[in-house]
């Protein structure tokens, strides 16, 4: 059984967004901060090169999550992001310590949620799992998934080809439970249209690599604000999945994005223990929100820019609708 009390929490966001977990990108402080600011932080547990690492990022998370909020919201819950697919031999040491320190979500990526369902409904959690498909939608909605997030056209890192108008609608008919919406989502107005388009959160993925608290190399953070969104690449030549990249890192690294575009690496996402990483290690993700980036800035200011503009969308829309 999963947790009303989590559910109610996250009705009681300041913004309805995931800040969403990012590969050497997120860090405890990060989902810290996002979780102070009112919205849910989240990271993924390739992150870590051990189990014993991770219990230590969810504990500093833990901790950092009983001081007060920052403002007149409460303090978020915040998510792990877990992947599922059979090339990860640590799900079972992970799923220790996810009964040890029960992070109140769990997302599940490029795999069926099933495998973490028993141990976070056991402890009231809720499960959340990332989907491309309608037909890798049906099959975690059946698998007893609560939440799904639509990975759409437009996103970061490994990304999705259906556009949200049709993805959410799809997935609407078959699904009553928590539906998150992401790719592009880089605006306040964009988290309104994902909650008009039937969805109950956005999921903000590129939006918060260039905050201070990530762990993006300060390269990284600058192409960001240099680039928009045809800087990009959707390619399967890094992980064997489509993943949306910046083509000027490519270039950095002395690779022709010409030769790079058709290839296809062996699928494999056991992280950084993945020895196929290295080769790619420096080529950086984003999605097509890349061109609102402007300045390298707290996760609290990025917030309150977005919770000024959904603020003002709302507002617009009542026009509009009056
Ligand atoms: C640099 C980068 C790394 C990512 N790493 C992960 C990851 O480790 N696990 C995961 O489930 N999704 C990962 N994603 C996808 C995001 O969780 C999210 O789906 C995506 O960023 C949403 O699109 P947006 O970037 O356009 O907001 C990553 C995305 C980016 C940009």
């Amino acid at each position: 059984m999963s947790d009303a009390g989590i559910a109610a929490r996250l009705k009681q966001l300041r913004l309805p967004a995931i800040a969403a977990p990012m590969f050497l990108v997120s860090s405890p402080e990060l989902v810290v901060a996002c979780c102070r600011a009112g919205i849910v932080g989240s990271f993924p547990a390739p992150n870590l090169r051990t189990s014993e690492e991770l219990g230590a990022w969810m504990a500093q998370i833990t901790a950092g999550v009983q001081k007060p909020s920052h403002g007149e919201w409460p303090v978020a819950p915040w998510a792990l992001n877990m992947v599922t697919h059979s090339t990860s031999p640590r799900l079972p040491s992970d799923l220790e310590q996810v009964a040890e320190h029960r992070p109140p979500i769990v997302i599940t990526a490029l795999g069926s949620p099933k495998p973490v369902i028993p141990t976070v409904h056991g402890y009231g959690g809720l499960v959340f799992a990332d989907v491309i498909s309608e037909e890798f939608a049906r099959k975690a909605a059946d698998a007893g998934a609560d939440g799904l997030v639509l990975v759409c056209s437009g996103a970061g890192g490994h990304t999705g080809n259906l556009s949200p108008l049709v993805f959410v609608e799809r997935v609407r008919r078959f699904f009553d439970g928590h539906i998150v919406l992401a790719g592009a989502i880089n605006t306040g107005d964009a988290i309104l249209a994902a909650q008009v388009l039937g969805a109950d959160y956005a999921y903000l993925g590129t939006a918060f690599i260039p905050a201070e608290e990530s762990l993006a190399q300060d390269e990284y953070r600058q192409m960001l604000i240099d680039c928009g969104p045809t800087d990009l690449m959707v390619t399967r030549a890094f992980t064997g999945a489509r993943a949306s990249m910046l083509v000027p890192s490519m270039l950095r690294k002395g690779l022709d994005p010409a030769e790079v575009e058709f290839k296809v690496a062996k699928f494999n996402f056991t992280g950084r223990q993945n020895e196929t990483v290295k080769p790619w290690s420096g080529i950086w993700g984003a999605g097509q929100g890349v061109g609102r980036i402007e300045r390298v800035e707290p996760a609290a200011d990025i917030i309150d820019r977005l919770a000024a503009e959904y603020a003002a969308a709302r507002r617009r829309t009542a026009e509009l609708c009056a």
